[in-house]
């Protein structure tokens, strides 16, 4: 990765996640155009993103190997649409989730571009069907979904359009590895996408367990950070599954499906995320983190910290 690129690619929306994509994308050489519909946004994102860059070089963790002023001399900001999307053969929109400014975004963009531009969302929780429907050609189209922080989390959910060409998704793949990310493919769109419905599945029964007071709400946080997260950052449930039975998966399940079936059977419904229960979760977690933004910029900050040196360690 990181060769100089001539490449473009546009990023359009210049808030959290349309920095983020913008120094992925400087890390792996290519060129990279800002676009903000608010005015001095863009232009304030470059030097945000400057101020970024050189403390991730001083602390020596900038990702590809250009340096931070090579990165930077290939990152522009523009105010006008069509300036922004000259010359790039990819567009990634990140602008707020709202499903009406992404669909006008990306009619918009199609009148600007030319047939062969792979035209990305960084959705979160729209349907690709929906994000795209004012597209007129749809083959092009793809949901690439981020995690945030992308700079240190590099899983991307690739999310096709029920219309989106093969290659179209093979170009996706192709560009996030090439800029060190880490894809995966989704066969078809479906609502909360791979991740979100894993991480809905624990939140859920996390809480379940805290409702019915079988737990508190610094245990179960520990039950992950301390148990499960530990080899979730390296290895998968499937893989966990295959390597916790002495003879791998099938034995497994031989071992261990009946206990599953039973426990899973014990599950109770969504939970209501309201009232007493909802009240309880916010005293507890409150009391462990205070809900005042210097003490949860303190923790984003660990968090971010934290993750940094993960992604090191994974390398
Ligand atoms: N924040 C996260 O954790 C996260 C993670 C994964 C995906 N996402 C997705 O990324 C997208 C962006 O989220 P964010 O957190 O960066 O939001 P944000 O509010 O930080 O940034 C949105 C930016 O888009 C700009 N914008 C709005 N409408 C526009 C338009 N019509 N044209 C150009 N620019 C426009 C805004 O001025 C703002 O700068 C959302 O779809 C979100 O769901 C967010
Ligand atoms: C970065 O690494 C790639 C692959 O190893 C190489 O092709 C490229 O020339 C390097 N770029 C610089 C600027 O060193
Ligand atoms: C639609 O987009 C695809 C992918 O970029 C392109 O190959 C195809 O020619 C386009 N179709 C039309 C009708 O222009």
């Amino acid at each position: 990765m990181s060769s100089l690129k001539e490449k473009i690619i546009t990023v359009v929306g210049s808030g959290l996640i349309g920095r983020s994509w913008a120094m992925v994308f400087l890390s792996g050489g290519y060129k990279v155009k800002l676009y903000d519909n608010k005015p001095g946004q863009a232009s304030g994102a470059i030097a945000e993103i400057r101020k970024q860059l050189e403390e991730l070089q001083q602390a020596k963790m900038l990702r590809g190997n250009l340096s931070a002023a090579e990165q930077l001399s290939r990152l522009s900001s523009h105010e006008d649409l069509q300036q922004a999307l000259d010359g790039a053969f990819f567009v990634q929109e990140s602008v707020f989730e709202d499903l009406e400014a992404k669909q006008s975004v990306f009619h918009a963009v199609e009148e600007l571009v030319s047939e062969s531009v792979i035209l990305s969302s960084s959705t979160s929780c729209l349907m690709p069907s929906n994000v795209f429907s004012q597209v007129q050609n749809r083959t092009r189209c793809i949901v690439s979904h981020p995690v945030n922080p992308p700079y240190y989390v590099r899983l991307v959910e690739l999310v096709p359009h029920p219309e989106t060409l093969p290659a179209v998704m093979e170009v996706a793949y192709s560009l996030m590895t090439d800029v060190g990310q880490a894809p995966v493919r989704l066969r078809k769109e479906i609502d909360g996408f791979a991740l979100n419905r894993v991480q809905y599945a624990i939140i859920a029964e996390s809480w379940r367990l805290v409702q019915d007071g079988v737990i508190s709400v610094k245990d179960i946080d520990l039950v992950m950070s301390e148990g499960l997260g530990m080899r979730y950052a390296f290895i998968g449930p499937i893989e966990t599954m295959h390597l916790n039975a002495p003879e791998g998966m099938k034995d497994y399940l031989q071992r261990y499906s009946e206990g599953m079936k039973r426990v899973l059977n014990t599950f109770g419904p969504v939970p209501d995320f309201s009232g007493e229960p909802a009240a309880r979760v916010i005293k507890e977690i409150c009391e462990l983190i205070p809900g005042k933004q210097e003490h949860l910029s303190a923790r984003r900050e660990r968090r971010d910290q934290l993750l940094m040196g993960l992604a090191k360690l994974k390398e």
